[in-house]
């Protein structure tokens, strides 16, 4: 079967319009015939190298559940990126001209063998589709087609030591060309962190494109992580440091309101935010809202990270 999804020409350049998969494959080093699906359920089919390359066609594809995707123009023009602006419609423009290349991601700390990757060294793990749910904090969500490869693949080359418990990620720190680090209500670079068993989760994922196309910068180009099951604060973008560490590491946010935002931060309707219901949620581009699932409908995959976890016990003002 050949994946035959495509972008409504209404929603998209000319340029999405016209891009092949295999053109992608070829922008993105994409193993051919290596196009894995999101790793859970059923989705849109997959594409080998003797299938003729069909344009990506947004409007045919599902995630797993039914829902359709958000449109290329929603997922690229409505972002958080408090490194340029809190203002969601104002990311794009302002991150336009960020400069993504040459990238460096240097991966150390409690680790074998500790590795500073060029962007290109990271294109070359094979480069998976994975249609996921991405949940924010703030209520909304949207069903978004990233490209990425697994946390895992890259965890397990620079071999993690027995002391290793968490990885932290930072990322870039430019305040010359991102004016909202002048800032001084966080504490930048914006850090994140898993457990290292949340980030050897298959779910877990450093995407380098979205709709069949690299990153733009206002998604975390050129590289990001995605956990769909958490809220998308995780989600941590522009990635140029990893570190293996044996302590619970403090993100921007635990760092910001600790009493709002947890180290876990999992995805759970039953679980509110001190100032707002997350039972439900709003689809980006559906009316009306609609009931938020637990883990954001991947408990399946990931409920065995949290047996005997308590969701309500992630943040201080909750324990
Ligand atoms: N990463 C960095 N470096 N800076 C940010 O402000 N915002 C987070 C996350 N990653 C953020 C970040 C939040 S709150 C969300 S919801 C997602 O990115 C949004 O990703 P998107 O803009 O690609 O939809």
């Amino acid at each position: 079967m050949s994946t035959s999804f495509r972008i409504p020409s209404s929603e998209i350049t000319p340029e999405h319009l016209y891009l092949t998969r295999r053109d992608f494959i070829k922008s993105m080093g994409i193993a051919a015939g290596s196009m894995a699906l999101a790793a859970c359920g059923a989705a849109p089919s997959t594409s080998t190298a003797s299938t003729p390359a069909p344009n990506i066609n947004a409007s045919a594809a599902t995630d797993e559940l039914g829902d359709p995707l958000t449109p290329h123009e929603v997922v690229t023009g409505y972002n958080n990126y408090y490194e340029f602006t809190t203002d969601k419609e104002d990311v794009a423009p302002m991150a336009k001209d960020f400069p993504t290349s040459p990238w460096e991601v240097a991966v150390g700390g409690l680790v074998k063998n500790p590795k500073t990757y060029m962007m290109e060294d990271l294109l070359k793990f094979e480069q998976e589709e994975r249609i996921y749910r991405l949940r924010c904090v703030e209520a909304w969500s949207m069903v978004i087609p990233w490209v990425g490869f697994p946390i895992s693949k890259l965890l397990n080359e620079v071999e993690p030591t027995s002391d290793a418990k968490f990885v932290r990620f930072q990322s870039i720190y430019a305040p010359e060309k991102m004016p909202g680090q002048l800032s001084g209500w966080y504490e930048w670079p914006y850090t994140e962190g898993l457990r290292l068993d949340e980030a050897m989760n298959d779910l877990a994922i450093f995407a380098t494109g979205l709709y069949g196309k690299p990153l733009p910068p206002q998604d975390g180009a050129p590289i990001r992580v995605v956990v769909p099951w958490k809220y998308g604060f995780k989600s941590i973008k522009a990635i140029v440091k990893i570190d293996l560490v044996d302590v619970k590491p403090t993100s921007l946010w635990m760092a910001a309101a600790s009493n709002e935002y947890g180290f876990y931060a999992n995805v759970n309707p039953d679980v509110d935010h001190p100032r707002w219901s997350q039972a439900t949620e709003r689809r980006i581009g559906e009316l009306s809202r609609r009931p938020t699932l637990k883990y954001n409908g991947y408990e399946e995959q990931v409920a065995d990270l949290y047996v005997g976890w308590d969701d309500r016990l992630d943040t201080k003002t909750s324990s």
